[in-house]
């Protein structure tokens, strides 16, 4: 299971069982996390936020074009719309981030943790998602329609839905050829 699960981009237009979307964040609190601060919190958001946040990255991604009045810059601003607007839900995890550095950090992974459990107990039920890292996860408006305040980060944004289709992955180098073996 752990080498099935990929990053889908394409979704249909199932909805997903709000009993599925809970059970993957139950999963995701048993992340390890350092101290057990338990760092985060998560946000789901459909309808008008998912759909504000949709036209949020569109613009951010048209924007970011190199000549963002150019018809080639509007069609990539659109495809990063319909993307999220067309996922079933978007997962967001967000962590709140402590005034010691050192904390911060391995706060910063336990919540990485935690959103790889919530997706691989998604995966399990027939649900898939990416990673989103990109502008919107760091743009004031998008914070704005989720809630994100002072002093929390957002770490991940995920589009979710059934896969439509699963991408392929060239398999990664064999962990064997980058193991050292000390005795
Ligand atoms: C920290 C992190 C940030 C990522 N950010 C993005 C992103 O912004 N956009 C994206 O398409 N994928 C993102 N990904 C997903 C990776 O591109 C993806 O996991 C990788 O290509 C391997 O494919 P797989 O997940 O299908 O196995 C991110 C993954 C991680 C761990």
């Amino acid at each position: 299971m752990l080498t099935e699960r990929r990053s889908v981009r394409e979704f249909t237009a199932a909805a997903l069982p709000e009993g599925d979307l809970r059970a993957a964040l139950e999963a995701a609190v048993w992340a390890p996390n350092h101290r057990r601060t338990e760092p985060w919190r998560f946000v789901f958001a459909r309808g008008e936020a998912q759909r504000n946040l949709a036209a949020c990255a569109g613009r951010l991604k048209q924007a970011s074009h190199p000549r963002p009045e150019s018809p080639e810059a509007a069609s990539v601003g659109e495809r990063a719309r319909a993307e999220m607007e067309n996922a079933a839900a978007l997962l967001v995890v967000v962590q709140r981030v402590a005034s010691d550095r050192f904390i911060a950090e391995e706060d910063y992974a336990a919540c990485v943790l935690a959103a790889d459990h919530a997706l691989l107990a998604l995966w399990a039920r027939g649900i898939g998602g990416r990673w989103n890292t990109g502008g919107v996860t760091r743009d004031a408006e998008a914070h704005r329609i989720l809630g994100i305040e002072a002093g929390e980060r957002l770490v991940v944004l995920c589009p979710l839905g059934v896969p439509a289709q699963v991408p392929p992955r060239p398999a990664p180098q064999a962990a064997a050829d980058r193991t050292t073996w000390l005795s």
